[in-house]
């Protein structure tokens, strides 16, 4: 009806307000001075030298030069696109969210797909996580379900992340390579943190190279909390299927293709689009009551577990339709700011010691990449729904705040809209009991690392196993230092034997017996 139809168009609308398209109209400068020569600068005779006084040259110049931004410190990669979420079936149940309330209803989208490695220009088709992250413009504000391609990741807390990255991104004395895991440090990582064991069995195979981002999954990967009219929560872990099925492409198209085409995976999406062969992607939901929060052997709050498919079903409650490019990847893509923080009410967090922490993560380095606080005003970035507060200046400020009185509480502008909070449609944060001592320590559920990444590697077909091994091989190929490959098969001994032995009669490694209390390097000898 009318309404959906508003509602579904509403960030396009928004962000059609903003299209500029000069064609047609004269050229002027920044201050509006029509500019009668665009090629020549201004110059003391025809042999002689520019002067300063030129502004039209000056400013043309001057603009040039900014005209970069920080790239993003991890997935620098992305490739945005448009589209719309229609709800399946009602959440009300379970959650608050207005925009999961009413079935076929629309909200409108923008998701960005990346690589998590590589610098912005790198080749696409690289082993690495794929980022999955995408922007709800609910009529409650924006909601962001910033996901990865995997369900796990590497890490329990947060606090380890810069290290990670370190390892991960080129090494700092020569800046190589751009390919995510094929080197010393990433290994020399994963050998001494264990806890990231399950996630490079997932990196390790065929999800780690997508044929195409129409055809990947996407996870949220923490536990967050729906919280519905009453104020009862459920634990939820979020899912997107793709509809045309998870592909991946086999090791050697992916190399040669990174070679012959490094946008394979945008210009893929890009001309699908395009073409009006709109990617979908169906949002799934695992659903825990509260009262199960210790039914398993692992902690629901540890972001390197899965939630087992068998015991909390995916239950399908909606579908994304990917259906419309950007105008100005700049614009759009690259300034979009995604924050796993950015809820609406009726979702809400947990103690999941990796999402604390990035609650803290995004806003900070989004300060800096998009220049200062105000950020949310670009056009990719508003609300459609009106957003005030007193909240004023800033680099970059773009509204202009009228009025006498920013500040609470006041008597000046008693019925002023902008100073009332709302109590009822507000967000209220679920008054989750929390006490403890200030530890830093692992908590003692989070100490299993090898059990899901047994389970994953048993779960593989032959060929699937093939794949792995052979990854394995290529990537620990590249480590040159034998006391880190040497740490490395020793780790995942811990997953199995004939992953570790095939691996090491590929490297050329032996393996002995092994003896307690041996260094690792003594363990295994390179013999070529
Ligand atoms: C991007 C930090 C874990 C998914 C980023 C960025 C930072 C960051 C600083 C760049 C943001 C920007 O410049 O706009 C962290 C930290 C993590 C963490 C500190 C853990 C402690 C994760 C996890 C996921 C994830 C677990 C997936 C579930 C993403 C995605 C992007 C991103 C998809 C790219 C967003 C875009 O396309 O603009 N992260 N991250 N990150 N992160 Fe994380």
């Amino acid at each position: 009806d009318e309404k959906h139809t508003e509602q579904q168009n509403a960030k396009h609308a928004q962000l059609e307000s903003y299209r500029s398209d000069g064609r047609g109209q004269a050229m002027t400068t920044n201050q509006g001075v029509k500019i009668s020569e665009d090629e020549f600068s201004l110059k003391a005779g025809e042999r002689g030298p520019t002067l300063m006084e030129d502004f039209h040259f000056r400013e043309k110049m001057t603009h040039f030069d900014h005209e970069r931004i920080p790239e993003r410190v991890v997935h620098a990669r992305g490739f945005g696109v448009h589209g719309q979420f229609e709800l399946y079936e009602s959440m009300a149940q379970y959650t608050k969210a207005d925009f999961l309330q009413r079935p076929g209803e629309k909200t409108d989208v923008f998701v960005r797909f990346s690589t998590v490695a590589g610098s912005r220009g790198s080749a696409e088709t690289v082993r690495d996580v794929r980022g999955f992250a995408t922007k709800f413009y609910t009529k409650t504000g924006n909601f962001d379900l910033v996901g990865n391609n995997m369900p796990v990741f590497f890490m329990q807390d947060a606090i380890k992340f810069p290290d990670f990255i370190h390892a991960l991104k080129p090494e700092p004395h020569n800046e190589m390579p751009q390919a995510a895991s094929a080197h010393d440090t990433f290994w020399d990582y994963i050998a001494n943190n264990q806890e990231s064991a399950h996630m490079v069995m997932w990196v390790m195979s065929d999800r780690a190279i997508p044929r195409s981002f129409r055809m990947m999954e996407g996870f949220g990967v923490h536990a967050f909390r729906f919280v519905n009219d009453n104020g009862e929560a459920h634990f939820v872990k979020f899912h997107w299927k793709p509809l045309l099925g998870v592909h991946s492409l086999i090791w050697k198209e992916a190399q040669r293709v990174a070679g012959l085409d490094p946008d394979y995976n945008r210009r893929d999406l890009w001309e699908n689009i395009e073409e009006g062969n709109f990617p979908a992607f169906e949002l799934g939901v695992q659903i825990l009551p509260e009262k199960d929060e210790f039914k398993f052997d692992f902690d629901i709050l540890d972001a390197t577990k899965i939630w087992p498919e068998e015991n909390i079903p995916v239950q399908i409650i909606g579908k994304m339709t990917l259906n419309r490019n950007v105008d100005n990847v700049f614009a759009e893509t690259e300034q979009v700011a995604f924050h796993v923080g950015n809820v609406v009410p009726g979702i809400d967090f947990t103690n999941d010691p990796l999402l604390q922490g990035r609650l803290f993560s995004y806003t900070d380095t989004q300060l800096i990449r998009l220049g200062g606080p105000n950020f949310h005003e670009i056009p990719i970035n508003r609300p459609i729904c009106p957003f005030h507060n007193n909240q004023r200046d800033g680099y970059g400020r773009r509204t202009i705040d009228v009025g006498q009185v920013a500040y609470q509480n006041n008597s000046l502008a008693n019925n002023d809209p902008h100073t009332v909070t709302d109590s009822h449609g507000g967000y209220v944060h679920y008054q989750e009991k929390v006490e403890g001592n200030k530890i830093r320590a692992r908590g003692s559920s989070f100490k299993d690392h090898f059990t899901q990444a047994t389970l994953f590697w048993n779960s593989m077909s032959p060929v699937e196993k093939q794949h792995i091994k052979d990854a394995f091989s290529f990537e620990l190929g590249k480590v040159k230092s034998p006391s880190v490959r040497t740490q490395v098969l020793d780790m995942f001994d811990h997953v199995s034997h004939d992953l570790i032995n095939t691996v090491a009669a590929n490297l050329g490694m032996t393996i002995p017996v092994r003896k307690n209390n041996t260094p690792p390097e003594q363990l295994y000898t390179k013999t070529s």
